[in-house]
């Protein structure tokens, strides 16, 4: 077991990483996202002992955007089963940005790369199982009320309607995929389920809870009942170190080694094994689309108490 990092300690690193914001922006191409405050910063860490220490403006909510990518994933396996998923979705990363339409042109026969790339999450998303969108969705949130014990966790109306109307390369994506027969049905429905899955509102607290899950081979830490098998975990954790950062997942790994997936938000989700789950909230972001604060802050937590799984 890793040393415990104190609620005094995370909040003095809070403190220090805090002016690393103004070296990010927030999101735009997301209009609902561009209202997001740059000074907004929360910190969360759960061990596997159950106990959660926090720092910040915790209570402060913010939308999953890709970290539920890693969600999807998990719920599209239990569904469909790895061989189904793996038809449709590739393994490998990929160095591109994460809306690039470029690979999918590339190889044939055409399946995107990844399952945490936008096309291949939108793929995913088409595979989790439900009659109509709104089953689908329902059937993602039972889930992370499952895995964070908290029924009032739920789909942010406003910023899911934003991007919905926006998502113009999304929806290029999906008609493309459409082409190729890697997903089914409606264009339309599917960038429904996407988007409100993206859009599912969650504080530190709740999301440090998942990312302790995933660290403890998808057990809850309160009950230990098993929510994910230890097989998809840690597929869901492999994906985390290779693609969870995109095009910066390499560096990523170099300097802080913990399997971690972020969002457009400035959420940063990571799941280190026999230590816990950590969750960093703070929406100003890199040129890759990660957030400044939560990377620096995980760099100085996995320098300071050697937390790097390499
Ligand atoms: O599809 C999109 O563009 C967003 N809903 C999610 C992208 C995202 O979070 C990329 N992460 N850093």
């Amino acid at each position: 077991m890793k040393d415990k990092i104190t609620k005094d300690t995370l909040e003095s690193w809070l403190d220090n990483v805090r002016p690393y914001a103004h070296d990010g922006k927030v999101a735009d191409y997301i209009p609902a996202l561009s209202q997001q405050n740059p000074d907004d910063l929360s910190a969360a860490i759960y061990y596997l002992d159950d106990d959660c220490i926090h720092a910040g403006e915790v209570e402060t909510c913010f939308t999953l955007q890709s970290i539920s990518k890693v969600i999807a994933l998990a719920l599209a396996l239990m569904d469909n089963g790895e061989e189904y998923v793996f038809n449709r979705v590739g393994m490998e990363p990929t160095g591109d940005p994460f809306h690039s339409i470029y690979r999918l042109e590339q190889y044939r026969p055409s399946k995107p790369l990844n399952p945490m790339i936008n096309a291949g999450a939108l793929a995913v998303s088409n595979m989790i199982h439900g009659d109509n969108p709104a089953e689908k969705v329902g059937r993602l949130l039972s889930f992370i009320h499952e895995m964070t014990d908290d029924h009032s966790i739920g789909v942010n109306e406003e910023v899911a309607a934003s991007e919905f109307q926006s998502a113009y390369l999304n929806r290029s994506l999906l008609y493309y995929l459409k082409q190729h027969d890697v997903i089914n049905g409606s264009v339309e429905e599917t960038l429904d389920v996407y988007t409100k899955q993206c859009s599912i509102d969650v504080n530190v607290k709740q999301l440090s809870r998942i990312g302790a899950l995933f660290a403890n081979e998808g057990r809850d830490i309160k009950s230990g009942r098993r929510i994910i098998s230890k097989h998809f975990a840690r597929i869901c954790k492999t994906f985390m170190v290779t693609c969870g950062m995109y095009d910066a997942s390499g560096a990523f790994a170099i300097k802080i080694g913990v399997p971690a997936k972020s969002g457009v938000s400035g959420g940063v989700m990571a799941s280190l094994n026999g230590f816990g789950g950590i969750a960093v909230y703070g929406p100003a972001l890199d040129e890759k689309g990660n957030s400044v604060v939560g990377t620096k802050l995980l760099e100085i937590l996995s320098n300071r108490y050697d937390l790097s799984i390499f």
